[in-house]
């Protein structure tokens, strides 16, 4: 039988918050332990370039995301966990596919087109101040990763959609020059889990600034759970679970019984105060070990760096056999 191909990317900026982890590290580690699935992992530092400047946030942000997932329990014998910038092979696709590519395509990518209303709205009114080619470029990126190893699905949030539609637009105009190389790939969006808010209320994202990092020190992440908004209901009040931010909180950690137990304590007027608590506890069992581990982790780049590089060789096997077939077939090679 043969196996149905995951795929997913993070961009390595920043450090990686409890969203991260709810929306997407955690399923897509769930899936990796999965039978007949071989799953592709990697962190996107190619993508990463497109904003950063900096080549020590670079670095730093590489490390701890990769020792985010490896603390997580990602079992790196059954996936393929690489680096974007260790396989060549995806570099030399991006042009491939970039000549396959229209320029109207990409003008209507939503990221791009933000880029150049904000610039409209500017003093300046110049709709290309600051845009590289590399924001510009980015979804054909996106598509050479995807396609490279010819992944059948790809979870992702549901900003990346258009992404995913640029990507099989792509893919099936070279198959339609060359023949079918591509699969053409779908996206997976978990309605119920990508949507964990931040502490304000508004989903949680490193935009709107009320991200809780995933690895804050105990003591931290108790302080930030005590700043998730509330409102002014007393203790003994009965109060509405479904638009308690705590609640989303909650779900996202404790299993259906003790969900449908806290609704209960809801309707009976929970304070404020121990419903933190709570879930302080919650969250915190669930990171207690992996927070050590991904401590331990930091410590030792070089270990992380050789689980990386054995990631990228098992995944340039099969990169660079499916380039080969590539580049035939679009008349690169040997001449005789
Ligand atoms: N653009 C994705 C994001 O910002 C990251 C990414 C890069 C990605 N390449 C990918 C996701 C390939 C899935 C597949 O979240």
């Amino acid at each position: 039988m043969s196996h149905e191909r995951t795929l997913t990317g993070i961009t390595t900026t920043g450090t990686p918050h409890i969203g991260n982890y709810v929306g997407a590290i955690r399923p897509a580690i769930t899936m990796s332990h999965a039978e007949n699935v071989i799953s592709f992992y990697f962190l996107a530092d190619y993508h990463a370039l497109v904003k950063n400047r900096d080549p020590k946030v670079l670095k730093k942000s590489t490390l701890e995301i990769a020792a985010a997932w490896l603390a997580l329990g990602l079992d790196t014998d059954k996936s393929i966990f690489y680096r974007q910038s260790d396989i060549p092979e995806i570099f030399e696709l991006t042009w491939i596919l970039t000549c396959m590519t229209a320029k109207g395509l990409m003008n209507r990518a939503h990221s791009y087109k933000a880029s150049v209303a904000l610039n409209e709205n500017s003093a300046t009114k110049d709709p290309d101040q600051g845009i590289s080619m590399g924001l510009y470029n980015y979804p054909i990126l996106m598509a050479a990763d995807i396609l490279m190893f010819n992944a059948d699905k790809v979870p992702v949030g549901k900003d990346q959609i258009q992404h995913l539609e640029m990507t099989r637009d792509i893919a099936a105009r070279y198959n339609h020059y060359y023949g079918e190389h591509f699969v053409l790939p779908k996206a997976i969006i978990d309605e119920k889990l990508s949507v964990l808010p931040g502490l304000d209320g508004q989903k949680m994202s490193k935009s709107y600034n009320n991200t809780i990092p995933l690895f804050l020190p105990e003591k931290k992440l108790r302080k930030m759970i005590m700043k998730i908004k509330t409102n002014s209901q007393e203790p003994g009040e009965p109060k509405d679970a479904d638009s308690s931010t705590l609640f989303e909180f909650y779900k996202a950690f404790a299993n259906e019984v003790e969900v449908e137990d806290m609704r209960k304590q809801y309707v009976q007027g929970i304070a404020w105060g121990e419903m933190k608590n709570i879930l302080f506890e919650k969250i915190n069992s669930e990171l207690l070990e992996p927070r050590k581990h991904y401590e331990e982790l930091l410590q030792k780049p070089q270990h992380i760096e050789k689980i990386l590089q054995e990631g990228a060789k098992k995944a340039r096997e099969y990169s660079v056999p499916f380039l080969q077939e590539i580049r035939k077939a679009i008349g690169f090679g040997l001449l005789g």
